[in-house]
């Protein structure tokens, strides 16, 4: 199995990602960071341990991160995930201790300790692994890479061309990629075909576990703020799709492009500018993701739900 560390923001999309991530046997999931975005940082912490103690996850460091992002301000999304970041369903008050030190430290150790290269699987702000490039830049080497939910090959969902978790800290996200750490981009354009249809809240339902009855609860929160925020009738599973990446590159085409990221626009700050056309000139320095599989994409997100007992 691949080695991941999942840097996240519990967040509803998260936290199947998580449950994803430690059920599927393609990746040994080692720790979890956890980053501000989705709500405080110490929300989003909090909403880690729990999902852990929900699934019984006992076996894997949860830290804390960075919580603000490097220059701008916070900025939360409670009209999406409510005010905990992970509202609906009722969770398991958390069993589990945060793991000691700054999320940087549970990165740069997990690095360390590790015989082959790990892959950072990010779904919030950057912050967090721009933090660990800085302290420890040749930490790098012991990096896979790094493979992001974030930004959009097109249109954004914060502002008209910012997507979320590029527009939360554009600065991080640039740092990251100018470290010269393998990127993949996983963005809106792809993860909205990760569409949570009714059907797929009813597979759940079937499913008759506690976890997946509060999967079920998850997603009918987030299906409801959806519809009211975007006026989209489905809810994108953003996150796990980048996990999807890492279990299966099929199951997420991507292709090689110029990416960089906007942080100096006045209307535009956060926009990932992806040459997908050549235009630029410049050499390819990310995987893009083009598309997914989706029916064998959630085959695979609910079987993991199901190996929850
Ligand atoms: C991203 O923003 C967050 O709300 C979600 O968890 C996802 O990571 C989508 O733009
Ligand atoms: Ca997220």
């Amino acid at each position: 199995p691949v080695p991941i560390v999942l840097d996240c923001d519990p967040g509803h999309d998260d936290a199947l990602a998580l449950l994803l991530a430690h059920a599927d046997p393609a990746v040994d999931l080692r720790a979890v960071t956890v980053v501000h975005g989705n709500q405080t940082v110490d929300k989003c912490l909090r909403n880690a341990l729990a999902v852990c103690t929900l699934a019984g996850i006992t076996d894997v460091p949860v830290a804390r991160g960075a919580d603000a992002p490097l220059t701008r301000p916070l900025r939360l999304a409670p009209d999406i995930h409510g005010e905990t970041g992970l509202d609906g369903p009722e969770l398991p008050e958390p069993v589990l201790d945060p793991a000691p030190g700054h999320a940087v430290d549970l990165l740069a150790r997990t690095l360390r300790d590790s015989d082959e290269p790990v892959t950072v699987v990010a779904t919030g702000a950057l912050t967090n692994v721009a933090l660990l490039l800085r302290a420890e830049p040749a930490l790098r080497e012991r990096m896979a890479g790094v493979v992001w939910m974030g930004g959009s090959t097109g249109r954004g969902n914060i502002t008209p061309y910012a997507e979320a978790n590029a527009a939360n800290d554009p600065e991080a996200a640039q740092e990251v990629l100018d470290s010269g750490v393998p990127f993949t981009m996983v963005g809106l354009d792809t993860t909205h075909q990760a569409l949570v249809t009714r059907d797929v809240v009813d597979r759940l339902e079937a499913m008759g576990t506690t976890v997946a009855r509060t999967c079920a609860g998850l997603m009918t929160f987030f299906a409801d703020t959806y519809r009211e925020a975007f006026g989209m009738p489905d809810p994108p599973l953003h996150d796990p799709v980048a996990v999807a990446r890492v279990l299966d590159p099929t199951l997420v085409p991507t292709v090689r492009a110029h990416l960089v990221v906007e942080t100096e626009g006045r209307w535009t700050a956060g926009a990932t500018v992806v040459d997908l056309d050549g235009y630029t000139g410049r050499a390819p320095n990310a995987d893009v993701a083009q598309g997914l599989d989706r029916d064998r994409f959630l085959d695979r997100l609910l079987a993991a739900v199901a190996s929850y007992r």
